[in-house]
């Protein structure tokens, strides 16, 4: 059904005929040329108002249902069109994980759900997650949306905060090429994809108010550094300013972040929408916001009427709504929104789910197999299967990222207490693991018990040939949580079972990274995530065999909460918010006003467990397979940048795919990742890896000269397993020299 005919077979009144980029994500610059000429030729015909109407959007789904525009698909956010000057609406749904469809909104509708952003990471697999991010963006796009708030790489600096399960890790390097691939993946369907949050969004409480102070060296070589790769590699639309301050200053006001690095320094030519109830003045347009969404949830409607009665009255010039509405014009060309009209159409869901299945595949990390204890022989006569809902479907992560998974929920729980009250729900689906383990081993005898009864459950394992434990630890947005332990009594349950059975396998479903401290009982242990629609098969197929595990991790997995920069998490001290904190800082606020500081500066995650000779339970980039793997025949370059080669050989008895990485360490300071390949052997096979640096992760941001600046001297090489574990190493000279910010 064609919703909006937008784009006219003739040429339009502008005199550009409307296609969308051959390239699908980043435009070439004939294509710029293309859609800046089209933007100037319709701006030039439009009146003030029709301007400030490309400026600020509704949440649809708080919009009464007679009130909501006709044929329009219900969504976070809508932006009105005008039919007249050829410009579609914008009309937008989260978000990285899927088409999400919060709070029901639109009755029944359902999605295949990707694993979640941290499972993304595990694969470490960028062609991957481009076809996930394709897949994505063919069901948002036919579901009536061509804009997708999808793309979020805030980097993982505290294990507790309670979005990292829809982000992409804690390296800069990992996490911006996997969201440049992500963000390339969805706007191959004519659709804007959105970096977000920009930037430093890095915790839930205090999201809507706190102050993030970090100096601006160390905000460039790590979360602005993400920021500037997915920008460079994706080229986003959209970029979705954060709710929090940086340096005191909201960051959807935030000049310095929004002009002077996002288009003074990198040259970003998409437009900066806000996040849902993150704006606070009409001066954000001068700062560099261009449109402000959800306005429902804001204090005023400061890019609408406001921003009308200012320009009026002479307080706001005209030419800074030129700017923003050329932006959102332009963006809207350029990624094919005015050629390529609003319309619903057929989706293949059986298709779809098996990009979800590949994609869990290669995200679950095997962290420990003693004994080589998985994976379980086929003759295996006896399995007995504990917790985790493992019965009913795998668990997901809470808020705005949620995808109701085709099939619908299997089990949904509303969040009673703490901040994310009311807004968050506990939710089951997908595959459950128990069907497709019994799938796996059909002649085995696989018995269920919920967990509830842990001297039931450890008296059936005693029994057992195997035991699976699976575990599990919800993570929502608008909320942290407290510590590193698996929810309620879960520790106990593993120590029951595994007391009775030292057969037994934990499966880990969460968010985040967890402490273990049942870990010496139990010889194999998995890293599965949120698993996403076809979850329980992938976590079969691991440890029945018919899949190599080839994940690695995209976070350090701390041994205890002391080895954090920060352990305790900032601002988990405060009383909850109080009605009136609510009412005076505005929705989203789950405190009164406070600061954030990042001990670790640029040194996120591993680099700060190196800075401070830390031993992690598990280290960033660690992960098992079912093969082996040498690598040999290391041979490095300097001069203008690194240049590493190596060769990896599959030792092994079976296909599989590794992940060799490259780390380097310039004097003083800690290592870094400047490079990985994932090169699939056969057995016997060897491939030669090369890997270039690039060179900003081989110098330091100089903020008083404005430039990146690459010392002359020398750099040591690591290719490892990971973070801790070098196999080679070697070293080069590198050349002097700077770099544009
Ligand atoms: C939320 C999130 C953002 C999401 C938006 C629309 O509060 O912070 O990621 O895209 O609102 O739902």
């Amino acid at each position: 059904m064609l919703i909006t005919a937008v784009a006219a077979l003739a040429l339009p009144p502008t005199g550009v005929l409307a296609r969308a980029p051959a390239t699908g994500s980043v435009p070439t610059p004939r294509e710029d040329a293309r859609a800046d000429a089209w933007a100037r030729a319709t701006l030039a015909r439009m009146s003030l108002e029709d301007k400030i109407a490309l400026l600020h959007g509704r949440f649809l789904a708080l919009v009464a249902p007679a009130q909501r525009p006709a044929g329009i698909t219900v969504g976070a956010g809508y932006v009105a069109g005008n039919g007249g000057l050829g410009i579609p609406p914008q009309v937008a749904t989260d978000a990285s994980l899927g088409v999400s469809n919060l709070m029901d909104m639109r009755k029944g509708d359902v999605a295949t759900v990707l694993p979640s952003g941290m499972a993304m990471a595990a694969t470490w697999n960028p062609s991957l997650v481009r076809e996930a991010g394709r897949m994505i963006g063919s069901q948002a796009r036919a579901k009536g949306f061509n804009v997708m708030l999808a793309g979020g790489v805030n980097l993982v600096r505290d294990p507790r905060a309670g979005r990292n399960f829809e982000y992409l890790g804690e390296d800069p390097l990992l996490a911006g090429t996997l969201v440049a691939a992500q963000i390339e993946g969805i706007q191959s369907n004519a659709i804007i994809a959105t970096i977000k949050h920009f930037a430093l969004n890095n915790q839930e409480t205090g999201r809507a108010n706190a102050s993030v102070e970090l100096a601006e060296t160390a905000m460039r070589e790590s979360d602005l550094l993400a920021f500037q790769l997915g920008i460079e590699g994706g080229s986003p639309g959209a970029v979705m300013c954060a709710y929090n301050k940086i340096g005191g200053s909201y960051a959807c006001e935030n000049r310095f972040l929004l002009t002077d690095v996002l288009r003074r320094d990198w040259g970003y030519r998409g437009f900066v929408m806000s996040d849902w109830g993150a704006v606070h003045s009409t001066e954000a347009l001068l700062a560099g916001l261009d449109q402000q969404q959800g306005e429902q949830l804001d204090k005023k409607r400061w890019l609408s009427t406001e921003l009308l009665a200012g320009v009026k009255a002479g307080a706001l010039p005209v030419a800074a709504v030129d700017t923003a509405a050329r932006r959102v014009l332009r963006t809207m060309f350029v990624h094919g929104l005015v050629a390529r009209p609003l319309a619903t159409g057929p989706i293949d869901y059986q298709r779809d789910g098996a990009v979800s299945l590949r994609t869990a595949e290669e995200a679950i990390v095997l962290l420990k197999n003693e004994g080589d204890m998985l994976p379980f022989p086929a003759t295996v006569k006896r399995i007995v299967v504990v917790g985790g809902h493992a019965d009913i479907g795998v668990p997901a992560g809470g808020g705005s990222s949620q995808v109701t998974p085709v099939g619908g929920f299997a089990k949904v729980e509303t969040v009673k207490d703490g901040a994310a009250a009311g807004f968050a729900r506990k939710v089951w689906g997908g595959t459950p693991p128990l069907d497709a383990l019994r799938r796996a081993f059909p002649t085995a005898d696989v018995r269920f018990f919920d967990g509830s009864d842990p001297d039931a459950a450890a008296a059936a394992a005693s029994n057992a040939d195997v035991a699976v434990v699976f575990a599990e630890k919800f993570s929502t947005e608008a909320m942290d949580q407290p510590d590193l332990s698996l929810d309620g009594r879960q520790d106990a349950l593993i120590d029951a079972v595994a007391s009775a059975n030292p057969r037994t396998v934990v499966v880990l479903e969460t968010g985040n990274a967890v402490a273990m401290p049942w870990l010496a009982k139990t010889p194999a242990v998995v890293a599965a995530w949120y698993s996403g629609q076809r979850g329980g098969d992938a976590i079969a197929g691991v440890l029945a065999g018919s899949v190599n595990p080839s994940g690695r991790l995209p976070v350090t997995f701390p041994a205890s909460t002391q080895q954090l920069p920060n352990p305790q998490l900032p601002g988990s001290g405060l009383p909850p918010p109080s009605k009136e904190d609510r009412a005076t800082y505005g929705v989203n606020t789950n405190s009164p006003p406070f600061t954030i500081r990042y001990p670790e500066g640029a040194d996120v995650g591993y680099r700060w467990f190196d800075r401070t000779a830390a031993a992690p339970l598990f280290a960033f980039g660690h992960g098992l397979s079912y093969a082996s793997f040498r690598y040999d025949g290391l041979r490095v370059s300097g001069g203008r940048t690194a240049t590493v080669a190596f060769r990896v050989t599959n030792t092994g008895s079976r296909t599989g795919a590794d992940v060799p990485q490259v780390y380097a360490t310039l004097p003083g300071k800690p290592r870094r990742l400047i490079g990985w390949s994932k090169p699939v052997l056969a057995p016997g096979e060897s491939k030669v890896v090369r890997i270039t640096a690039d060179r900003r992760l081989l110098g330091t941001f100089d903020s008083t000269a404005h430039r990146w600046r690459i010392a002359h001297g020398p750099v040591g090489i690591e290719v490892a397993r990971s973070a801790t574990a070098p196999v080679l190493t070697g070293s080069a000279i590198i050349a002097e020299g700077t770099i544009k910010p």
